[in-house]
């Protein structure tokens, strides 16, 4: 987008030159992540009698909602503690518009001009990085002068799919851990949060239509947490009723943000299996599982289980609302399906000669089911190789770069290799690290990620939606401990999808240790540039660290069962 240098006439604005100005101009140094266009002006404009929302256009309402609860989120609402003539903050889409949003900060206005309303939302999240860090505690700024740089950002996403996985299986998250990681994803304007909601390891869905799932799933007896791998027979759990979600849903939403649960079949299934034998092999018994990788169970891929499926989907998808739907077909052990009569009725019946075909068979009919009611479905990379998914279902690439490189030739495809965005990795080679499955994947790998890959053609290029970082919450129990890990390697990736290669590591350093601050306002327990606090290490116990240096025999292992279906 081509843009206009401004020089605003500084004397317009309010103490230009005053060491709060020359402070407020630094912060456009400090936008995370980097705009595509910053043309900073002089001097600054006083917001501290408040922002008085003026939406326009076709969008007028939903902007005005939108810019309505940030501003009284950061304390800018006019009346109340702020005193004076409020300052119009002017919101308005225009289809035309060559870039997502431009913010212009002038002397007297601030306006907002955004190709859709989302982009909108990106602008008034760089807007609340152009304000002091205390903007983003609970209470917002305090009354008193309030001082904006004035000029101009010119902005847009480099990729659409800009994402973040959460396992809230292996460890629950409470529904408030949930909203609160909506609000740091959307502060580094990430656009998806995959809920990861069933697994081996649990199911987190209080379906009202079949309760045991939630009554046998729910939660895990034990698990086997600590080095030396005995169970600690301690149990903890937990499910989101369809309020739960669905609130998480339209909270996310109003953020930029689509959530995308996952319900993980027909692999990865103890924990429906022990909720509903009936589905599985006859004969063999699952439970919930005490361990992360439990060469956990598989449900049967015939008619009678996808219809029950479909009822589970339909009632998530009724509750929500929501737009995409993972449907997960990673490490599904197929081994007993030509042994099942059942299943080897399907196969002659659909002219099938190898059992790997009805894994595919089952994404499909669940995939198709999921688009005559609007939404589209996504699936780890497997799912690819058991007989094909729909043409419009989106391949999530968790494995080598032979796996992803497959894929985009064929499907459009999110990036979430195992390296380097697997975030329940080290985040380095320091000993004093706690206890995660490995590692290491630094802020450095991170920031080299390439979501396209140098020698793609354009076909392969074309199809890459963008990516997302994951978090596997086996040694991942509370909330803090997500942030530990998420945080900064995030505002790295976070850097790599919207704006782009990272071409200068230490210029990423500098502005994510500026933006610190805000996670810091925020209560994020972030792991620190220099190393982890004294109180986020793995001391001697329990979290001490087991698998250090191995992330070169994780990349080995996960390129050798690319090729697996
Ligand atoms: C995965 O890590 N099994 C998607």
């Amino acid at each position: 987008m081509v843009g206009l240098m401004l020089s605003y006439d500084s004397s317009a604005g309010s103490s230009p030159g005053s060491a709060d100005a020359d402070d407020a101009a630094a912060r456009y140094a400090t936008l995370l992540p980097t705009p595509s266009r910053v043309l900073p002006g002089s001097g600054s404009l006083d917001v501290g009698a408040g922002l008085e929302v003026r939406a326009e256009g076709p969008d007028a309402r939903e902007l005005e909602h939108r810019a309505t609860r940030v501003v009284a989120r950061l304390g800018l609402a006019a009346g109340a503690a702020r005193s004076g003539t409020p300052v119009p903050l002017v919101l308005r889409t225009a289809g035309g518009a060559s870039c997502g949003y431009v913010l212009d900060v002038s002397p007297d206005a601030v306006t907002i001009t955004a190709t859709v309303v989302e982009h909108a939302v990106h602008a008034l999240t760089t807007l609340t990085q152009l304000l002091p860090p205390s903007a983003l505690r609970a209470d917002g700024l305090p009354a008193g002068p309030v001082h904006l740089p004035v000029g101009r950002v010119e902005d847009s996403p480099r990729y659409g799919w800009r994402g973040a996985m959460l396992d809230v299986v292996r460890h629950y998250a409470p529904p408030r851990t949930v909203l609160r990681y909506v609000d740091l994803l959307a502060l580094h304007k990430f656009n998806r949060l995959h809920l990861h909601l069933t697994d081996d390891q649990g199911w987190r869905i209080n379906s009202e239509r079949f309760p045991r799932l939630a009554e046998v799933g729910g939660w895990r007896p034990s698990t086997r947490l600590g080095p030396t791998g005995e169970p600690d027979h301690t149990p903890h759990g937990g499910v989101y009723s369809l309020a739960d979600l669905a609130e998480i849903v339209r909270y996310a939403r109003e953020r930029g943000i689509d959530v995308v649960p996952e319900i993980d079949v027909p692999g990865h299934t103890s924990a429906l299996r022990a909720a509903y034998p009936e589905l599985g092999q006859p004969g063999v018994e699952h439970t919930v599982q005490d361990t992360v990788w439990a060469g956990g169970s598989s449900i049967r891929p015939t008619r009678d289980v996808a219809a029950f499926l479909v009822e589970v989907l339909d009632e998530l998808v009724e509750a929500t609302g929501v737009r995409y739907v993972h449907l997960g077909g990673d490490e599904c052990d197929m081994s007993w399906w030509a042994g099942d009569p059942q299943v080897a009725a399907e196969m002659a019946e659909h002219g099938y000669t190898e059992p790997k075909q009805m894994h595919g068979h089952l994404l499909r009919t669940l995939a198709a089911h999921l688009a005559g009611r609007g939404v589209r479905a996504v699936v780890w990379d497997e799912g690819l190789l058991t007989g094909g998914v729909l043409p419009d279902t989106v391949v999530m690439a968790w494995r080598g770069e032979k796996a992803s490189a497959r894929a985009a030739r064929t499907h459009d495809v999110v990036r979430a290799p195992l390296f380097p965005t697997y975030f329940n990795f080290d985040q380095s080679d320091d000993p004093a690290e706690p206890r995660s499955e490995g590692g290491p994947v630094t802020i450095a790998d991170v920031a080299a990620f390439a979501p396209v890959p140098d020698d793609w053609d354009d076909t392969q290029r074309d199809h890459v939606l963008g990516g997302q970082f994951q978090i596997w919450s086996e040694w991942v129990p509370d909330e803090r401990r997500i942030d530990y890990l998420a945080f900064p390697r995030a505002c790295a990736l976070a850097q790599v999808l919207w704006s782009g290669p990272v071409g200068d590591l230490d210029a990423l350093t500098t502005r994510i240790a500026a933006h610190l601050p805000r996670l810091d306002a925020l209560g994020v327990a972030y792991r620190p540039l220099a190393g982890p606090h004294s109180w986020q290490t793995g001391g001697e116990g329990v979290w001490r660290r087991t698998a250090s240096g191995t992330i070169n025999q994780t990349r080995a292992w996960v390129e050798s069962i690319s090729d697996e279906p």
